[in-house]
């Protein structure tokens, strides 16, 4: 079990295998166009340093628009997005930042492998949008190793990031293991098991042991293990407890007894790995 130093806050970050920075958490925005750039807004205002969207959730525009209402410094928010399966990815990432109103996006990710093949086209449509400084950094969610594996062998380039759905349900010491070796870090989406799996009741014994909820223990378990959860939230109140876990560490027992909660669930219906 790998544990992260402690002494950690918000403003903390992971290192890539490129040498660049990513924050130990951030603000996932599926779902979340009701008012966009008000709770974007809203959680910069509350120190959130990372926004994870994709063109497929609407956000962008809205984002783009909550970075120019904060007047936040460029280089002091965390921007990832994502190109479909089915896009030319070097277009759709010129499409992305227009959209965002960016020149640079800090992680491009492909968002899904295409029904056939490892997306051997995309992940070369990436690397040129990061040679070209589009991208910081380039990554793929919902990879399984196998088609990792697959871009690496044909291309030699290896993706910083996974995005993959990870919470102490739903998680894989195999996956684990694979994006250790080859330093890809694991960003946890649905995080929150999109609230539901929040009462189970051995969860909420040991949020009742810490004083925190079970939205806060399943954030702070990710951010323990190194791997960065971008929980989504529209209520304020959810938004400002979610950022509420740099107070408090896990120990380890509880933390092994968290791990031995999975069941390899899977909020959406299916994990891309065992
Ligand atoms: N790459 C992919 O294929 C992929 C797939 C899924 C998600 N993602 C990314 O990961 C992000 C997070 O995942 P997700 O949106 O699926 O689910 P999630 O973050 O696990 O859960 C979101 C749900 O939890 C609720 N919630 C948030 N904070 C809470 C709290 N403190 N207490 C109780 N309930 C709380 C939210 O309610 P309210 O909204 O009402 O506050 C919302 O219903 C997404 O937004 C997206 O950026 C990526």
């Amino acid at each position: 079990m790998r544990i992260a130093k402690i002494d950690m806050s918000v403003n903390s970050s992971v290192r890539l295998r490129t040498g660049n920075e990513m924050p130990v958490m951030g603000l996932g925005t599926w779902l979340l166009s009701r008012d966009t750039a008000g709770t974007v807004a809203y959680a910069f205002g509350l120190g959130y340093p990372m926004i994870d969207t994709s063109s497929d959730y609407r956000t962008q525009p809205g984002i783009g628009a909550a970075l120019r209402m904060s007047g936040a410094a460029r280089d002091r928010i965390y921007i990832s997005t994502k190109v479909e399966e089915t896009d030319d990815a070097y277009k759709r990432t010129r499409f992305d930042l227009k959209e965002l109103g960016l020149d640079f996006a800090d992680l491009m990710l492909i968002h899904r492998p295409p029904l056939a093949g490892a997306g051997v086209r995309l992940w070369r449509g990436l690397i040129r949008a990061r040679n070209e400084g589009l991208a910081r950094d380039i990554g793929v969610s919902n990879y399984p190793p196998e088609l990792i594996e697959r871009l690496i062998d044909a291309t030699g380039e290896t993706p910083a990031v996974n995005q993959i759905e990870w919470s102490p349900f739903g998680h894989s010491e195999k996956m684990r293991r694979f994006c250790d070796k080859l330093g890809i870090i694991i960003q946890a989406y649905s995080p929150l098991t999109r609230a539901t799996r929040l009462d189970d009741e051995r969860l909420v014994r040991i949020a009742q042991k810490y004083g925190k909820s079970p939205a806060q223990i399943l954030i702070r378990w990710n951010i323990e293990l190194g791997t960065v959860p971008i929980p989504k939230a529209n209520q304020r109140r959810h938004l400002e407890e979610n950022i509420d876990v740099f107070d408090f560490e896990i120990d380890r027992s509880d933390l092994q007894q968290l791990n031995s909660l999975n069941e390899h669930y899977s909020s959406l219906g299916f994990l891309p790995y065992i």
